[in-house]
């Protein structure tokens, strides 16, 4: 398994980090196979997987339930567990509580936290108690009612040089890594400059350390609106789709199962009637 000084040594020599998010256990051991650097447990699973739509009704047991399921087919691959909505806002006490609940019965390797101002101090506390921290800043989706919906962040000269001192604030707070999420490449390409840990972006430019996305939407898996920032390497939607009526119309037409399909028996042993 990967290591903080590996991430770090990959973004000196200029090799790119490739990460992907997972929620349960097939999507985790295919991300392994396909030697992803680090897997994210994101709280999209309150979209993807659950159905709601957003991540703000995404609780610290729903994190655990699939981080738990991810490790068990991941045990190889760093794994960073998102804190969800509001679990790191609430008093230190509770905050570390949290973040200690969530760190010991999933087995990740880190936990990430969105935003900055106040929740950096409390990455300070989780880097102090043994926790590494990813930061998230840009568009942090648990927001998304204060930022008035999923848009680019940072366009303009004011929120720009906002997110550059939350980048360097989050570094020197003890993050082994930062994600980008929605900003300008220009601007992602200057934070990811700036800092000596890897900025790892999603909707944010070649430039960045490196790349994640969201399992569900490159596989088109359960999701049917793509964002421009995301590509696409297969239709699940169609290809499962198919699969799954072709089953319904064999099961309708008698051509499914066949003898192959079955167990056998001597007939002299079937109950005399
Ligand atoms: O939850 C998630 O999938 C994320 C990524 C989009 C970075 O936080
Ligand atoms: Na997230």
């Amino acid at each position: 398994m990967l290591n903080k000084s590996q991430f770090i040594k990959m973004k000196q020599e200029k090799d790119k980090i490739a990460m992907i998010t997972s929620y349960d256990y097939p999507s985790a051991k295919i991300a392994e196979q396909a030697k992803v650097d680090m897997i994210l447990v994101g709280d999209s699973l309150g979209m993807t997987v659950l159905g709601y739509d957003s991540t703000i009704p995404v609780t610290i047991a729903d994190m655990i339930h699939h981080g738990k399921a991810v490790k068990r087919g991941a045990p190889d691959t760093f794994t960073v567990v998102d804190m969800p909505f509001m679990s790191y806002h609430v008093s230190t006490q509770d905050s570390l509580h949290n973040a200690k609940k969530l760190f010991q019965e999933t087995g990740a390797q880190a936990l990430k936290l969105e935003g900055s101002g106040e929740v950096i101090q409390t990455m300070e506390k989780l880097v102090h108690a043994g926790i590494p921290v990813v930061g998230h800043i840009g568009l942090t989706p648990q927001s998304v009612h204060v930022l008035g919906g999923y848009r680019v962040q940072g366009k303009d000269k004011a929120t720009a040089a906002r997110l550059l001192q939350e980048a360097k604030e989050i570094e020197a707070a003890g993050a082994i890594a930062i994600v980008l999420e929605c900003i300008p490449r220009q601007l992602a390409e200057v934070i990811s400059r700036e800092l000596f840990i890897p900025a790892i972006g999603i909707g944010a430019g070649a430039e960045c350390d490196g790349q994640v996305l969201v399992y569900h939407d490159i596989l088109k898996y359960g999701v049917d609106r793509l964002p421009k920032f995301v590509k696409p390497y297969m239709d699940s939607n169609h290809v499962l789709g198919e699969a799954v009526q072709s089953y319904v119309n064999d099961v309708k037409s008698k051509e499914f199962p066949e003898v192959k399909h079955t167990f056998t028996m001597d007939p002299d042993s079937l109950p005399d009637l």
